[in-house]
This record gives structure tokens, sequence and C-alpha cells, in this order.
């Protein structure tokens, strides 16, 4: 039942809408890579003279790629107001937050295979695992939990934590995403920046604690989340850890790609080229077009996590509820344009002075 009220006729309609919801993120999940290789297969069919049909195809499958997983917050929302969730709807609340992580699990599941010499195994696997967790679902108990108390302190420690080291990774990100805006001028425009910045991040000192400050926020975020998800949650909390298990992902992908993928494996430099997949780019290439959804929304959930934070800052230290949203509001419209605008860049935007 809703958590505000008694069981009326509509919050059993709610429970029941919730509750039929189970399947939907866990299935869009498993189609995810099928969309990818659908724009992929359109895009070839553009390059041999294909008409406007291959074009609103490409296009038609690369925006429900993005777009669709989303729908997991809202399941993941639902799910989260019932007041009385029995173990089969906390696994499908769980499961519903993975589904819109699907972008860079879909890209550190690639990147993992290809380490292990097993390239084409990724989607495989995927679908093994999200069929997998879909009966899960359906054989996990439907009896309401009964509540454990939590340990409230443990919890606060280590939000306060996360919030410092989110300090940290904030002021990285102010310059490694202002570093990605100078691709809109061109490679070598965002590599002077770079060389410029990476005397500062790189250094012997900033890097470790750089590398294990976002470390930290992904086994602290993915502490909190656990615990998150067996309370109830309104939309703003369930956005903010959709966000959270979607960078959980983003980051260890991210990281590995760099640190271990590039620089150690392929012996390359991190740089433009790396990011966007040259020669082929974003956009022309069956394996790289994996990197658009991720990318994109990567920009915008750590922007937008971050806002959620500030939002409950602002919340402790007595700011009005409505200034706070508005500024919530406000910050993930600003993410949105950041994370298009770096997306535009990487696919080839250019804008010229002369
Ligand atoms: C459009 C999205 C992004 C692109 C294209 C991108 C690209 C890159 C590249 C090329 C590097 C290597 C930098 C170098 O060689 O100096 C790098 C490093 C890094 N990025 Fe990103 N990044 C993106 C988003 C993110 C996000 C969302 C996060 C965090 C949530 C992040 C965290 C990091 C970290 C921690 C490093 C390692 C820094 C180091 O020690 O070298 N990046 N990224």
């Amino acid at each position: 039942m809703s958590v505000s009220s008694s069981p009326g006729l509509n919050d059993l309609m709610e429970d029941r809408i919730a509750r039929r919801d189970w399947y939907v993120a866990p299935i869009i999940a498993l189609l995810y890579p099928y969309l990818l290789m659908g724009y992929d297969t359109m895009r070839v069919s553009i390059t041999q003279g294909g008409g406007v049909l291959s074009w609103l195809g490409a296009g038609l499958m690369l925006l429900i790629a993005i777009v669709l997983p989303l729908s997991g917050l809202l399941t993941a929302t639902r799910l989260g107001r019932l007041a009385n969730p029995s173990a089969a709807d906390v696994l499908a609340r769980r499961v519903a937050f993975l589904g819109v992580a699907v972008a860079p699990m879909f890209t550190l599941t690639g990147v993992v295979f290809l380490l292990l010499g097993k390239p084409t195994w990724d989607v495989g696997f995927l679908t093994f695992l999200w069929a997998a967790l879909i009966v899960m679902i359906s054989f996990a108990d439907r009896t309401p939990l009964s509540r454990q108390p939590e340990r409230q302190q443990c919890h606060a420690n280590m939000r306060r934590w996360h919030g410092v080291a989110a300090l940290v990774a904030v002021v990285y990100l102010c310059f490694h995403f202002s570093n990605h805006l100078f691709g809109l001028i061109g490679a070598d425009a965002h590599m002077a920046v770079m060389k410029v910045l990476r005397v500062v991040y790189r250094s012997p000192l900033i890097e470790p604690a750089l590398i294990a400050s976002f470390l930290f926020l992904v086994g602290s975020g993915a502490y909190m989340a656990w615990r998150m998800t067996r309370r109830p949650a309104d939309a703003i909390r369930s956005f903010q850890i959709a966000g959270g298990v979607f960078l959980i992902f983003a980051v260890i992908s991210h990281i590995n790609a760099v640190l271990y993928l590039a620089r150690v494996y392929f012996n390359i430099d991190t740089d433009w080229g790396f990011a966007v997949g040259a020669p082929a780019g974003l956009l022309h290439d069956a394996w790289n077009i994996r990197l658009l959804p991720y990318y994109l929304l990567a920009v915008f959930f750590v922007i937008a996590h971050a806002f959620c934070g500030l939002r409950g800052v602002m919340l402790a230290h007595r700011v009005s509820e409505r200034t706070a949203t508005r500024v919530l509001v406000g910050g993930i419209v600003f993410s949105a344009v950041v994370a298009v605008t770096i997306i535009l860049a990487m696919a080839g935007l250019r804008i010229h002075f002369v």
C-alpha cells in the first residue's frame, strides 16, 4: 500500500500497477544490446545507399536505446512507495534500478570480455543475466517483509564521508567536463587543455587520492543504495538512487578503461581519439555506439546526482523545500545541457571562431 494513507481502492490499484511492472525493466535491459545492433544495421544500410527509412530507423533505435531504460526509474519509484513490500518487491525494485544502468553495464561487460579474449560473449552473458534476474523475481517470496531495526548512525557517517569524497570528485569533474567541452573546437584544443590539467590530476600525490575517492564513492554508494532499496522512498530519492547505481557501473567501467585497458593493455594515450573511438568515431562503429548512451547519461547522472546531494544539504540547513527543489530542477536542466553538448562534440559537432 502507499506510504501515506490507509489502504483504499486507489492504494490497492497503485500496488497492483507497481507489481505489474516487476518485469518491465529487466526485459528492456535484455533488449538493449539488440536495439544498438538494430541501429548499426540501419547505419550500414545508410552507407549502402539506404533511403530516408534507414535514417529514421537509425535515429529511432538510438533514441529508444537511450530513453527506454530510464523507465526503470518509474518502476523503482512505484515500488518504492509500497509500505509493506515483499522480498519479490524489493528484488524487482533493485533490478529496476539496475536496468537504468544498462548502458555502463554493457560497456563494462564488453571491455571485460575483450580482456578475457572472448569479445563476442558480452551480449550472451547479459541476456543470460537479465533472464536469470527475471526468473529470480518470479520465484521470490511474496509475503510482506518484517521491518529490521536500522543502524542509523552507521548510515549517517557513511553519508557524510560520501559527501566529502563527492566534493573531491566534483572539483575534478568541473575540470574534466570543461576539458571535454573544448572538443567542440577540436581534438587539438582538447589535448592542449588536457596537457595542462594532467600536470595536476596525474601528479603522484593527486592521482591516487582521486582514484581512491572515486572507488570510495562506488563502495559507499553501493552500500547505501542496497540499504535504501529496502525502505520506502519518494520520487526524488529514487532518482538519486538510480543515478548512484548508474554511476557505480560507470565509474568502474571508466576507471578500468582508462587506467587498465588503455594505459596497460593497449599502451595508448587516453586522448580525445581514445574517448571517441577514433578513427571510426562513436556513430560509425558497431562496438563504439554503446559509448554514446553511456557517456551521455554518465555526464547527466553525475551532475544531477550531485545536485540531489546538494538538495539534501540545503534541507538539512533549513532551506525551504521549495527553494531546494527548485535548485535541483535547475541542476537537472544544467546536467542535460552539459551532457548533450559534450556528446554532440564527441559525435563531431565543431564550432569555428573565424
Ligand atoms: C563524456 C564523458 C567522459 C569522457 C569522454 C571521459 C574521458 C576520459 C579520458 C579520455 C580520460 C583520461 C584522461 C587523461 O588521460 O588524462 C578520463 C579519465 C578519468 N575520468 Fe573521464 N570521461 C567522461 C566522463 C567521466 C565521468 C562521468 C567520470 C566520473 C563519474 C569520470 C571520471 C574520470 C576519472 C576518475 C579519470 C581518471 C583520471 C586520471 O587519473 O587519469 N569521467 N576520462
